[in-house]
């Protein structure tokens, strides 16, 4: 029977509140909704939480918020899936592209301080696979930076720095240093999407820390006009009898979440922390079964942190792109579904035509060619994980020979 690689893991607690909310007579933003955003701010520690219908959404929005766009630049890394980036092209800014630092899924902090420059207005690391960045190194980068950074409007100068922006897709839940993702970076962004740790679908969220001047209450503003067309009012406000009367502040988006899926947010919400143990509970058979294989694997859980153990990714040593491919093959053929994270940003054609060179990324270029991701999902029973030990371990052996 097939293992596939990342199913929604959907039970009755889901179905109960998707049908709750649609017998309520209310299906979009609304009560669910704001339930979800309070929920999502106590488990991360942060004031607020703003639930928008992706991470992109909630990405593109902070870039908005800080008013970033023609003229500025923003850093990200060149080992990421393409929404880390294509949002800097969204808002005009120019994007750049840093390296991985050898033998790390993290950015090169050293090739990161030298690409700063005066118009430099945002950093996105990305936690990828659920393992959160080294923060403490990056903030000490853009305070470092302070002189440089040029200011060119109300909330860039309360910033005083360079933003930090999680792109935390893949890390809600993680912890590093005994903090929660979310109320580490100034923004964090999360992904709900179908595929991830926690999902609603499509869906993602957004958190912040404290800035200068600026009230929680003021940036969750923001976001619900960003996100509602720029309307005074949203449709809850709106349907009370006889308050028509609404304005536009701002030409804003379209990219609000809706009650349903909220609903299925908050029942997967109230069975996380089990979750998150399933999860730990795999990586760690992954682990010990990998240890004297020609492998590397990341380090999920330490001293320092937590994982949210959203994807096992394994470096095979030696590897090119071909046998790869091909070890990708044999376990397909073995009814078992890999993945590859990631094809770096510069491989891809949208980038190419952005005039980036993968020679300039080669340790991004030595993850990806002998990297294979292994289904981790709580779906995933002890029997099968069993399995894809003892397949790939086959798989590998086999095309050592
Ligand atoms: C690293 C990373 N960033 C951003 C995203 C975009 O998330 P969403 O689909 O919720 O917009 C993804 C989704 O796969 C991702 O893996």
């Amino acid at each position: 029977m097939l293992i596939p690689f990342s199913p929604p893991d959907i039970t009755e607690a889901e179905i109960a509140e998707v049908v709750d909310t649609l017998k309520s007579g209310w299906i979009t933003t609304g009560p669910k909704t704001k339930q979800f955003e309070k929920e999502i701010a106590s488990f991360c520690h942060t004031e607020k939480a703003v639930c928008l219908n992706s991470a992109t959404a909630c990405l593109e929005g902070v870039l908005h918020f800080l008013g970033i766009g023609a003229g500025d630049e923003v850093i990200t890394s060149a080992y990421t899936y393409t929404a880390s980036a294509s949002i800097v092209c969204h808002v005009g800014a120019k994007l750049v592209l840093v390296d991985t630092a050898p033998g790390s899924c993290e950015m090169d902090y050293e090739q990161l301080a030298e690409k700063i420059t005066e118009k430099t207005k945002a950093i996105i690391p990305v936690d990828l696979a659920g393992v959160v960045c080294d923060y403490e190194k990056i903030y000490e980068i853009v305070n470092e930076k302070k002189a440089m950074f040029r200011p060119a409007n109300k909330v860039q100068e309360a910033m005083g720095r360079i933003a930090v922006i999680a792109d935390a897709s893949h890390a809600f839940g993680a912890m590093r240093k005994g903090k929660m993702c979310g109320e580490i970076a100034d923004f964090t962004a999360f992904s709900f999407h179908a595929v991830k740790n926690l999902t609603t679908a499509e869906g993602g969220a957004v958190t912040w820390r404290e800035i200068p001047n600026y009230s929680s209450e003021e940036i969750y503003r923001f976001f619900m006009l960003y996100s509602l067309h720029g309307q005074t009012k949203d449709a809850l406000s709106k349907t009370k009898v006889g308050q028509w009367e609404y304005d536009i502040l701002l030409p804003g988006y379209k990219c609000n979440m809706t009650d349903i899926m909220a609903a299925i947010g908050l029942a997967q919400l109230r069975r996380y922390p089990s979750m998150l143990e399933r999860r730990k509970h795999i990586v760690s058979m992954y682990n010990k079964a990998l240890e004297n294989m020609p492998v590397r694997v990341l380090n999920h859980y330490d001293d320092d942190h937590q994982s949210s153990g959203h994807l096992y990714l394994v470096y095979m040593l030696g590897k090119s792109a071909e046998e790869r491919n091909l070890i990708i093959e044999k376990m397909a053929e073995k009814d078992i579904a890999t993945n590859v994270h990631y094809k770096p940003l510069p491989l891809l054609t949208a980038y190419k035509n952005l005039g980036f060179k993968i020679e300039d990324y080669p340790n991004a270029y030595d993850l990806y060619k002998c990297e294979i991701t292994l289904p981790l999902h709580t779906k995933l029973t002890d029997e099968q994980a069993e399995r894809v030990i003892n397949t790939f371990a086959g798989v590998l052996k086999e095309s050592n020979k």
